[in-house]
């Protein structure tokens, strides 16, 4: 099997691929929790892009780094160029020649669309404006842990209450993928477009996996394995907090009452940050079917495994010959230039 080199959407691999990236996440969680995590990465250089702040993906992706033996730099704007003064093109061949893989948050998903077109080095996409694939990988193997008794992961049944974000899309897609059980619930005007639905309906032809859409939170939650809620509005929409309240308020939102109507063994899940009192209360979030905590320690293993999945591989690594051959060559001008 050939490796793609390029992460920016689970739609690009297949489910047997997601599966083996998913393996290799829990071998190396498995390692890290007997504090054995091999530095399969000494010497080499993340860069992360960031155009949005982050908490858990900034720190993960750094921790991660670190971890495995490696070094990342946190850019943020106003400290690079990033398609303003040069363009995104040269930004990406430049940056490709420093380092060995390339983490972005982006705002427009056509920006790390572009720059996986154009480095040289792996680009992980850390959020765009249409999917949030790290995160999503990290849920299923957040789910894999929580599993329900007796059920495979293509029995499991997961509900997206709220808004069709970019999490949602991403998490509709690789749930559909992997032969799981997909629904959707929230009003009318927040349901996923049809471009995405079009594109789970195909999933779900091959994987044998379902997908809905329904205006009834409580029906959607009826048979759930695991509810999944994420903000209402982001930076930006902040003139549409009184619409989306409107919409969303107190139907569509994951307290108890609501989270009673799912069957017992049912998880709470959020990929954070979370507005606790708005789409979700106090009470679930730390309830003890909440996984919150356990998911966003996850994005930490999830990180080290995309990490070593993409880089470990192109890694060169010259035989102890090579490099004291050029060891020798340095000292030898040292000592021919500045003779003790
Ligand atoms: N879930 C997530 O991506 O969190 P951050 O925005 O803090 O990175």
């Amino acid at each position: 099997m050939s490796q793609l080199t390029h992460f920016i959407d689970t739609q690009d691999f297949s489910k047997d691929e997601l599966l083996k990236i998913i393996q290799l996440i829990r071998i190396i969680k498995e390692a890290d929790k007997q504090s054995c995590t091999p530095k399969l990465l000494e010497g080499a250089s993340l860069a992360m892009l960031f155009e949005e702040p982050s908490t858990r993906t900034r720190i993960s992706f750094e921790v991660a780094m670190t971890e495995l033996g490696g070094h990342a730099l946190y850019l943020k704007p106003g400290e690079i160029h990033l398609g303003a003064r040069e363009s995104l093109y040269d930004t990406s061949k430049v940056i490709s020649r420093y380092v060995d893989v390339i983490m972005a948050r982006t705002l427009k998903h056509s920006t790390v669309v572009e720059l996986a077109r154009t480095a040289t080095v792996p680009v992980i996409n850390g959020l765009t404006d249409y999917n949030h694939p790290t995160q999503v990988v990290c849920d299923v193997v957040t789910m894999l842990e929580h599993a329900p008794l007796g059920k495979k992961l293509e029995e499991f049944n997961v509900t997206f209450i709220g808004d069709a974000t970019n999490l949602a899309s991403s998490l509709m897609m690789i749930c559909t993928q992997l032969g799981m059980h997909f629904t959707f619930g929230g009003p009318k005007r927040y349901q996923p477009p049809e471009a995405w639905v079009k594109i789970v309906e195909e999933n779900c032809k091959k994987s044998g996996g379902s997908f809905r859409v329904t205006e009834d939170p409580v029906d959607a939650v009826s048979k759930a394995d695991f509810i999944y809620t994420d903000l209402w509005w982001w930076v930006g929409q902040e003139a549409e907090i009184p619409e989306r309240s409107k919409a969303f308020m107190p139907k569509y939102q994951v307290n108890m009452d609501l989270f009673k109507k799912a069957p017992s063994h049912c998880k709470f899940m959020h990929c954070l940050p979370a507005s606790r009192g708005v789409e979700v209360t106090d009470e679930v979030m730390d309830c003890d079917r909440s996984i919150i905590f356990d998911q966003a320690e996850n994005r930490l293993h999830t990180e080290k495994g995309l990490l070593v999945y993409f880089v470990y591989p192109r890694l060169k690594r010259p035989s102890k010959e090579l490099q004291a051959y050029h060891k020798g060559r340095i000292e030898s001008y040292f000592e021919e230039n500045f003779p003790s």
